[in-house]
This record gives structure tokens, sequence and C-alpha cells, in this order.
């Protein structure tokens, strides 16, 4: 009803603009409020509740998730990598149980189900648990889950929860609890860096207040480009396929906006890393196929500017999430849909909002059952 909605057409609508308040209220319960780099010696600036046992020698992270929580983790995958040091791969749950990866040695597992239900994920980690329960250290199942759902099953059989706090989600569709495990991984791994002393108090400082700043930018973008992208969105009214590319950290937004896309306006689309596109799927692009660039400030900016010139070249037209407002990208980009300045680090949470929004235009202007796609179930509990 319009009551629950609260005015919006549809959950998935509200629930990207409750984003704003979800990475608030991430920020308020995970940041210590007190810490200052001159704190940095006494303490980390996250407060996740984590023991030693479980983070103090992780030599190797594995993570294991399915769907957008499969494109979260490969964020979490570069912040823990990056901001941390810590050597980390993302499996998908449903392959991972019957071709694990050879045992490593201090190894943390980390389950990411928004739902906590999920019966392949839940399947990999009590497999893993199995696999390992037998085993000493140094080999031993150090498991953490992060969840939506503190009451759920999957809070239950792991060691440890972050819990994202998103509130519960209806759209099918995943939006604030995607974003809600973007904020875990970013808390995780500040914190991890700041156990293993990876990151300067000045680098440590710096991130805490571009995680500070999101919530206001955020609601930048909504404020500011929810009428361009409804426009926008009428255009592609008889689109059969998309491509969104990205690079680095933003690889993985690619991953979400092309599955967001597909989920809710069963518009074909590849979300792939801009460097590959020249193996392959540049055979598809002509006019038709509009392709979406990820082009945030950073080591792979103008990388991805010529990634999508040569999209341009085939005559496809072109979108560019960016905030660079230069005479290059006004030249490159057919569609320019702006976002604010961010480190490239924190820029995932930024450069999702405006495929959010694209793919909710696009399938309302459909006239699609957003919140309830065909086929789709908000969580899976069969293999
Ligand atoms: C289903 C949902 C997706 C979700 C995936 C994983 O396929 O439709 O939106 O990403 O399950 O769900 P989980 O609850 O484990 O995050």
């Amino acid at each position: 009803t319009t009551v629950e909605k609260q005015g919006f057409r549809h959950f998935m609508l509200k629930e990207i603009y409750e984003q704003p308040s979800v990475v608030r209220s991430c920020l308020e319960t995970y940041l210590d409020a007190s810490w200052s780099k001159e704190k940095a010696e006494e303490k980390s600036p996250i407060n996740l509740g984590l023991a030693g046992e479980l983070c103090d020698n992780v030599d190797y992270i594995q993570i294991v998730a399915c769907g957008t929580s499969w494109n979260a983790s490969m964020v979490g995958k570069y912040l823990l990598e990056q901001l941390a040091g810590i050597p980390t791969m993302v499996q998908y749950a449903s392959e991972f149980r019957y071709s694990p990866a050879p045992m490593l040695r201090n190894t943390l597992t980390i389950g990411v189900t928004q739902s906590g239900e999920t019966a392949d994920t839940l399947a990999a980690l009590e497999m893993e648990k199995q696999r390992r329960m037998a085993l000493e250290s140094p080999y031993n199942a150090q498991i953490l889950g992060i969840t939506n759902r503190p009451e759920s099953t999957l809070a239950h059989m792991v060691d440890r929860i972050i819990n994202t706090q998103a509130g519960i989600e209806i759209g099918v569709a995943a939006t604030k609890s995607f974003i809600a495990q973007l904020m875990g991984f970013y808390c995780l791994a500040i914190d991890l860096a700041y156990r293993r002393q990876h990151l300067s108090a000045d680098k440590l400082e710096s991130l805490v207040k571009g995680l500070r700043e999101l919530p206001n930018q955020i609601e930048l973008i909504l404020s500011q480009q929810e009428k361009q992208i409804e426009e926008l969105a009428h255009e592609f009214i008889d689109t059969q396929d998309f491509i969104f590319l990205g690079r680095g950290i933003n690889f993985p937004i690619a991953l979400e906006g092309a599955l967001k896309l597909k989920e809710i306006s069963y518009i074909h689309a590849e979300g792939y890393p801009a460097g590959e596109m020249k193996h392959g799927p540049i055979a598809l692009l002509d006019a038709k196929v509009p392709v979406v660039a990820i082009a945030m400030p950073g080591d792979v900016h103008d990388k991805v500017l010529s990634n999508a010139q040569e999209a341009k070249a085939r005559d496809a037209r072109l979108i560019g999430v960016t905030p660079t407002d230069d005479n290059e990208a006004r030249a490159t980009f057919n569609d320019l849909l702006f976002v604010p300045h961010v480190d490239e680090l924190l820029s995932p949470i930024i450069s999702v909002i405006p495929l959010q929004l694209l793919a909710y235009h696009i399938a309302a202007r459909r006239g699609l059952d957003v919140d309830q796609p065909r086929n789709l179930a908000k969580s899976v509990t069969v293999e």
C-alpha cells in the first residue's frame, strides 16, 4: 500500500532513498565518534567488536556469497587487499561447495548474505566448517558473517556477524542492503588495516572523513540526478542489450549495474572490466547497444575514458558516471550522470547510486513489476 511505501511508487525506489540514512546509521554504530588521528596509537577508528582470535593472525581471506552479495564481496576484496594487505578470494557459494580451493593456513572465511538464509551460502559455510573442524591451528575454522538479519540461520552458524542494519528490504532487487554490505566491508577493511598497522594515521583519518561525507553526497545525487535519469530512461524503451564498464574497485559496480538492470527490466546486460572489452564484448557494439562507463577519478580514470572512446568509435551511445565536467568527458560521453568527487576507494558507494536509479526508471517506464520481478525470489532457500 501507499502507506508502507511512504508515497514512493515502489519499494525499490523507497529503499534507494533510504540509503543516506542506512550509511549514517552504520557510521554511528561502527565508527568511534571520539577517534581522531591523535588517538591512532591507542585505538582503532572502527568498533566492530571482533575478537582478536578471529582476526589478528589472518594471512588469507576467502569470501562466499551469491548474487548482489557476491558483487559487494568483490568490492570487499579490493578493500581488504588494498587497505589491509590481505590476499582475498571471492567465490560463488554454489561453486565453492563442490570445488573448494585447497585449504590455506590462518584463513578467515566470510559468508555474505543479506537474508542469512541463502541455501548455497549456508551449505558452503557448513562445508568449510566441517572440513576444518578436525584441524588444529593454523588450519582451524574462523568464520565471520555479514548479514542484514541478526536472527537468521547464518547468524547462528558463524562465530561472529557484522550486522549491516539496513532494515527490512522488500524489493527483490537489493539496493540499500548492498550499500550496507559495502559499509560493512569498509569498516572491516579499515579495522584490519589498523590492527596490522597497514595504514598511516593520516590515511586512516582521511578515510574516516571521507566515509562521514558519504550520506550527504548520496543525498545530493538523489536530489540532483533523479529527474535527469528518469528522462534518460525513456530513451531505452526498445533497447535489448546494455554493457556496463568499470575498472579496479568499480569493476564490481559495473557488474552490479548490469545485474540490477537484468533483474528488473529484463534487458540483457553485461558488466565487464573496461580493459577486457576488446577481448569479446566489443563485437556486440553498434548504435543499438548503449554503454555505461564508470569513470571515477583515480588510477584508472584515463584508462576507462580511452576504453569508452573505443566503444564510441563503434557508434555505441555512451553514458558516463563521473564527477568530471571537462571537455574530454563532454566529448566522450553522450550523456553524463554527475556524481560528487570522492576518494577512488570510497567511490563504489557513490557510483552505484545512478546505476540503481537507471535500472529502476527503465523498468518502471516499461511498466514492469519492479518489486517482484518474474522468476526471482528475495531469498533462495533451495540449492
Ligand atoms: C536472490 C535475490 C538477490 C540476492 C541473492 C543473494 O537471488 O534475488 O537479490 O542478491 O539472492 O541473497 P542473499 O540474501 O544471500 O544476499
